[in-house]
């Protein structure tokens, strides 16, 4: 069982191996083509098998590796940041169109963010993974966002577990205001590129509303106030 466990271990890293190559290919490809990295940087994890037995536990699927396999999707899980929104489509787009990655789901929370502000680009894909025995085709969570999603993301994170999972009401406007901000300095940011990139006056990029300074400033004081205490 524990050898089991081991192997089935190693298929998810190898499996995001596959997928990180692939991403630093595209990533290479685009600098030499384009002139342009649209990939800002890339993490990856897996889950620890406390952790996978837990999630198998909670959505009451039986602890065996095939089921294990089959339901919990997110043991492997790739985070793409990009620059721009348009860089999170195109990448994904570009990713699944290979011969070996299948698209199992997508949701798209950039179009439907979740209620308290949360934006990603999710999707669940498989690819294979070559050993002596043939191909093992494996599961792999991909998040793609941008800069400001992430970080608007990460400091939601850190909120919602400094308050063990019940973020008190005015921190929840903050955050969904705060969601609102990174949105408007990703139009910003967008618009700005385009422009330095001599395309003007493009008329499918919607103007954003003024960045709210304030806004901003409280992100940054909520951010300071989340960071882990030292000393
Ligand atoms: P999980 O069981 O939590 O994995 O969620 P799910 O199966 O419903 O999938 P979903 O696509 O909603 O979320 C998958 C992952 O996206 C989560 O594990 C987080 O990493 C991230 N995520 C989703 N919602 C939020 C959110 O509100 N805030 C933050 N910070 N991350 C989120
Ligand atoms: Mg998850």
């Amino acid at each position: 069982m524990r050898d089991d466990f081991t192997r089935f271990e190693m298929e998810y890293r190898w499996a995001v191996q596959e997928i990180l190559t692939k991403v630093s290919i595209l990533r290479e490809e685009f600098l030499q083509l384009h002139r342009y990295n649209p990939i800002e940087h890339v993490n990856s994890r897996v889950k620890s098998p406390a952790s996978i037995l837990g999630k198998a536990a909670r959505r009451g699927v039986p602890p065996s590796l095939p089921a294990i396999r089959k339901h919990i999707t997110d043991i492997a899980g790739v985070r793409i940041t990009c620059s721009f929104r348009a860089d999170t489509y195109r990448v994904l787009e570009t990713l699944t169109s290979q011969d070996d990655v299948r698209l199992i789901q997508v949701k798209d929370y950039i179009a439907e963010p979740k209620p308290n502000g949360y934006k990603s680009l999710h999707a669940i894909v498989e690819i294979p993974v070559f050993l002596s025995t043939g191909p093992v085709p494996v599961i792999v969570e991909l998040q793609l966002r941008t800069i400001a999603m992430d970080f608007w993301a990460s400091l939601e994170h850190k909120i919602f577990y400094k308050y063990d999972r019940e973020v008190p009401g005015h921190l929840r406007d903050d955050l969904k205001q705060a969601a609102d901000a990174a949105e408007q300095l990703d139009l910003r940011m967008e618009q700005l590129h385009h422009e330095v990139h001599g395309v003007h006056g493009r008329s499918d990029l919607p103007v954003g509303p003024d960045i709210d300074n304030d806004l901003l400033e409280r992100l940054w004081q909520l951010s300071l106030d989340t960071r882990p205490e030292t000393g």
